[in-house]
């Protein structure tokens, strides 16, 4: 399939939903309030190796929502929800941390999860592909 939707009322505040695009998985992270005040104070923290402001990551009304490939963009390992230092992802294959963002933090991942191409085509769904 090239493109999929997605209901965003699957997934509850503070979680993230799994699904799959193109045989990939696809991270659809609802932030609470906490998490995306920390992710934008930290748009021009000095240690993101690809710098991207959260709002440059997300749909305009939407930013709540976080929608990322769900492979490591050192190797392709798939990260854990929720841990690592910076509250957003963990690697377990050699320890890359990201952000809530999707943000490389720390490891030796080079890159940010990578934000697939997707809009909202209503107010509750989104459309990836
Ligand atoms: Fe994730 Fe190596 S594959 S840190």
């Amino acid at each position: 399939l090239a493109s999929i939707e997605f209901d965003m009322t699957k997934v509850q505040e503070g979680q993230q939903v799994v699904i799959k695009w193109q045989g990939k998985p696809v991270f659809v992270r609802y932030r609470t309030p906490a998490e995306l005040q920390r992710v934008i104070a930290d748009d021009h923290a000095h240690d993101l190796k690809e710098p991207q402001s959260d709002a440059d990551r997300t749909k305009p009304g939407h930013q709540q929502f976080l929608v990322v490939l769900g492979n490591c963009t050192h190797l392709g390992c798939i990260p854990t929800f929720g841990s690592g230092d910076f509250g957003g992802w963990f690697c377990p294959c050699h320890g890359s941390h990201y952000d809530a963002s999707g943000r490389i933090r720390k490891g030796p991942a080079p890159l940010n999860l990578v934000v697939p191409t997707y809009d909202f085509v209503s107010d509750t769904r989104i459309k990836i592909g």
